[in-house]
Order: C-alpha cells, then sequence, then structure tokens
C-alpha cells in the first residue's frame, strides 16, 4: 500500500452494510459526516481511513471509496464485548454523559480496550507516510495519540472528542483515569465540540499530571498539545439536495396526509440511547395529554428510535422501558386509527428521514446530555420554507450555534411541556425569523468548514492546508 499522507482513525469505518434484494449484505458509502468532509480534501490526498467494519472475525470484503483506501481492524467477539461495549460503551460513554446512567467499571474490560488501541495506533503506523497527518477520532481510541507518538514521532497527531467532556468531579472516578488522560495529551491537537471541555481537560492535566495548563494549550514535558472547541456538522448541501429531490418532497406530503391532514405533527429522531432523554420526553408527552393540553384529535408525536448498542444491558432496559411508555400512553389516550405515539424502532433510510423532517411542524431534540446532535442541524438544513420549529435542549452541543430554536432544560418536566407548547402555537413570523437565523448559521457552519478548521489549526507548517479545497 502507498503511505498515506493523511489518514483518519475511527472505530467504524465510513460505511453502512445494506441487505441488498437478493439477500446478499453490501457496503456503501456512510451518507453525510466525516467520510463526505474529507471527500475534497481526499481528492488530492492520499488518503486512508482506518476503523473497524461493525462486524465479528475476518473483515468482510469492502469497497473502496473513491480514492480512499480503507484499513480495515478487525475484531474478535471477546474484544467487541470488552472493548467496544465494555469499557467503552458502558464505561466511558455514560460517565462522559454526567453519568445519566451509572458507569460500569469492569477491571477486565481495561485491557482489552488497551490491546485494541494498540491495534488500532499500529494500524495507522503502518499505512502513514512520513510526516503525514493522523487524526484520530472519539473516546473509542483515547489511548490511541500517545501510542501512535511512540511508534511514530515524526507524524502530526489530531485528536477529536465528538461527546462531551466532562469536569474533573466526574472524571476523577474513572480507574486508568492518568492513563486515559496521558492517552489522548499524545495528539498535537485536542479538539471539542464546546470550550467548557478545553476548561475541563486543562483542570485535569493540572490536577492529575501536574502540568502547566490553560484553556487552550497544556505542556507535557518538552511538548505543548494544543485545545480548541471546533463544533462539528453536517453537509448542508447533500441535506438540501435530498430535501429538494421530487420524491422526497411526494413521500413529505403523503406522510402528512397518512398521519392526518389538520394535524400538528411533532417528530423526535434519535438513537434509542439513554443520553438521548426519551423517556423524559414521554413523560412531558404523557401529562400535556393528561392535563388536555394536547388532543389526539389535532396533535400526533412520531418517535423513531434507531436501535442501537441493542447487546449493551442498559439500551435492552431502555428499550423495554420505552416501548411499555409507548404502549401506556397509547392504551390510554389512543382513538381508534389514531394513536397519541407513533413508534419506529428501526433504521430509517435517509431520504424518508429528509421526508420526515419536512413533514413536521415541531422537531423536539431534548437529549439530557449530547456532544452535538446532528438531528437538530438536519432538520434546519432540510427546512426550505424556513417553516417549522426546533426545541432544543440547552444540554446539547448544538445549542451554543442554534441558539434561535425554542431552548429548554429536559431535566425540568414542567419547563419540557412549557416550551413544548410554545413551539407549538408559535406565531408564524416568529418562527420563519428563528429558521432563518438558523439556516444562515448553518450555511457558513457546514461539515467542510469544520474539517477545514480543524485540520488547519492541526498543521501549523501549511503542507495539509495548501490541499485544502477553498470553499
Ligand atoms: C456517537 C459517537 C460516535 C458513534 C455514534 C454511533 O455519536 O460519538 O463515535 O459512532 O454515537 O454509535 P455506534 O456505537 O453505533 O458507533
Amino acid at each position: 500500500m502507498r503511505p498515506s499522507s493523511l489518514v483518519v482513525v475511527a472505530n467504524r469505518l465510513p460505511l453502512d452494510d445494506n441487505i441488498a434484494p437478493d439477500g446478499a449484505c453490501e457496503w456503501r458509502r456512510s451518507p453525510g459526516g466525516l467520510a463526505s468532509a474529507l471527500h475534497a480534501i481526499l481528492q488530492q490526498t492520499p488518503a486512508t481511513w482506518v476503523g473497524w467494519s461493525g462486524a465479528i472475525g475476518p473483515s468482510p470484503k469492502l469497497p473502496s471509496i473513491g480514492s480512499l483506501r480503507l484499513r480495515p481492524v478487525t475484531l474478535t467477539e471477546q474484544e467487541q464485548s470488552g472493548y467496544y461495549e465494555g469499557f467503552a460503551n458502558s464505561t466511558l460513554w455514560p460517565l462522559y454523559h454526567d453519568a445519566v446512567q451509572q458507569p460500569v467499571f469492569q477491571r477486565e474490560w481495561w485491557e482489552t480496550y488497551r490491546a485494541v488501541n494498540q491495534r488500532f495506533a499500529e494500524a495507522a503506523a503502518e499505512v502513514a507516510g512520513r510526516h503525514a497527518a493522523v487524526w484520530v477520532q472519539d473516546y473509542h481510541l483515547q489511548l490511541v495519540p500517545q501510542m501512535l507518538r511512540e511508534l511514530r514521532p515524526d507524524l502530526l497527531i489530531g485528536f477529536f472528542m465528538h461527546v462531551p467532556f466532562p469536569p474533573p468531579e466526574l472524571f476523577m472516578q474513572l480507574p486508568r483515569r492518568i492513563e486515559l488522560l496521558v492517552g489522548m495529551l499524545g495528539a498535537d491537537l485536542v479538539g471539542f465540540q464546546r470550550e467548557q471541555a478545553g476548561h475541563n481537560l486543562a483542570q485535569l492535566a493540572q490536577k492529575l499530571l501536574g502540568a502547566e495548563a490553560t484553556d487552550d494549550a497544556i505542556t507535557v514535558g518538552e511538548r505543548t498539545v494544543r485545545t480548541g472547541a471546533f463544533p462539528v456538522s453536517i453537509d448542508v448541501a447533500e441535506m438540501r439536495a435530498l430535501a429538494a429531490r421530487p420524491d422526497v418532497v411526494g413521500q413529505a406530503r403523503q406522510l402528512r396526509h397518512d398521519l392526518g391532514e389538520s394535524k400538528r405533527i411533532l417528530l423526535s429522531v434519535d438513537r434509542l440511547d439513554y443520553t438521548k432523554g426519551i423517556e423524559h420526553r414521554l413523560t412531558a408527552y404523557r401529562e400535556l395529554l393528561r392535563d388536555g393540553h394536547v388532543k389526539v384529535r389535532d396533535t400526533v408525536l412520531v418517535q423513531v428510535a434507531v436501535p442501537s448498542r441493542e447487546r449493551v444491558d442498559s439500551y435492552r432496559d431502555l428499550r423495554d422501558r420505552i416501548e411499555g411508555e409507548v404502549g401506556r400512553i397509547n392504551g390510554e389516550y389512543g382513538r381508534v386509527g389514531e394513536p397519541a405515539i407513533h413508534y419506529l424502532n428501526q433504521r430509517f433510510d435517509r431520504s424518508l428521514l429528509a421526508a420526515l423532517y419536512q413533514a413536521a411542524d415541531v422537531m423536539v431534540v431534548t437529549p439530557l446530555r449530547d456532544g452535538m446532535n446532528l438531528v437538530a442541524k438536519e432538520f434546519v438544513a432540510a427546512r426550505e420554507d424556513e417553516t417549522g420549529a426546533l426545541v432544543l435542549s440547552e444540554f446539547a452541543g448544538a445549542a451554543a450555534e442554534l441558539s434561535a430554536a425554542f431552548l429548554v432544560n429536559p431535566h425540568d418536566l414542567d419547563d419540557l411541556k412549557q416550551t413544548l407548547l410554545r413551539a407549538m402555537e408559535a406565531d408564524p413570523a416568529d418562527l420563519s425569523a428563528r429558521m432563518r437565523a438558523m439556516r444562515a448559521h448553518l450555511a457558513e457552519h457546514d461539515i467542510m468548514a469544520w474539517a477545514r478548521a480543524y485540520l488547519t489549526a492541526l498543521d501549523h507548517t501549511g503542507r495539509l492546508a495548501r490541499r485544502l479545497p477553498r470553499t
């Protein structure tokens, strides 16, 4: 393999498996996201993406994506359970999300997490050319930057944390906290979604390592690690084009018809995850129905809950609780042919999502904690007609940018109920002013702008930046 001057390292490869009509499994590029952001850059730079296909055992045959080469990392069943479901998603994930679910610490997961991180680091070291830039993504691979530095001191190493990075009070609970901290500080630039995270990291580096640290630079031995906020975004042009497709517009019209022409449609789209606040939202909705503020004959909630991490106990338990609650609400308040809630526990095609975004009157995005939340941004990008309301949790990274949304504290049930009602009853002129402001922000801050800002900051030598296409 020809060495690459840019290497992306992420837990997942930018591919989705898809079952073809003949039942065969096909792989195709994940829509939106990092892969499309890097697409323009990748065409001018020999680049490789190191990641896991999501399958167990030897890697399936994978297509390459244009000029982007894929370097699969394989996982055994035991590694999937200790590294991915265990340390990454049962220890770090809940702890980094304000411990809204009790983190589980199991000592045997650590060794697997460490060994899998080492394997990712070795794979990246193998494909990276001399002085290449390697961009490591997210909490699954927090040890990779330092491991990579030891293997290849010539590399420029970036790390981006897509999820929140917690305050010291929470991080200090972690067994192996020093290794995790040293791991990420192996990077030249640590990027976060929000500025507060850089402050949290500086405090931890002072406390645990005795390092000299400000909110944007940390001195580790001879090296200075820079930190900064780079809020991630979506491929705005892709979502706008999808939403404008005649079949999608037609599908949106059909959905409105099927859900009830005269009804107000509330929509939520989440991975089925306890950080997303689905239970709080259902409670608020039940109380609105109970108090008579919302009537099934004129309002309907569509809750899409995309299956996620289904082998992890806390996710299974959550699914049972949500399904119990949806059943109760529909049982108590639904009418024949008119459920209070349409609940869909399925993976959704992106064109159907774009149609749903257009059919909705109120998009309800109320996570208890979220690094960014790209659904909120997708909804805004899909609303060419500048109508529709967005109810958005203050605890989503997106709230820092989409301040024209109806911001809400989802932990406060009364606030949640009142904000939902305010959004449902808002004046159309107010809604379009809000939507215009949010769309103007997004137009300037799409995923390409994010990748460019991060890579330009990483690359103080200007080597990569010269290859970035102009917007
Ligand atoms: C979050 C994480 C991503 C992850 C995604 C889906 O957004 O930040 O790194 O890929 O969830 O979760 P999954 O476990 O399916 O990869």
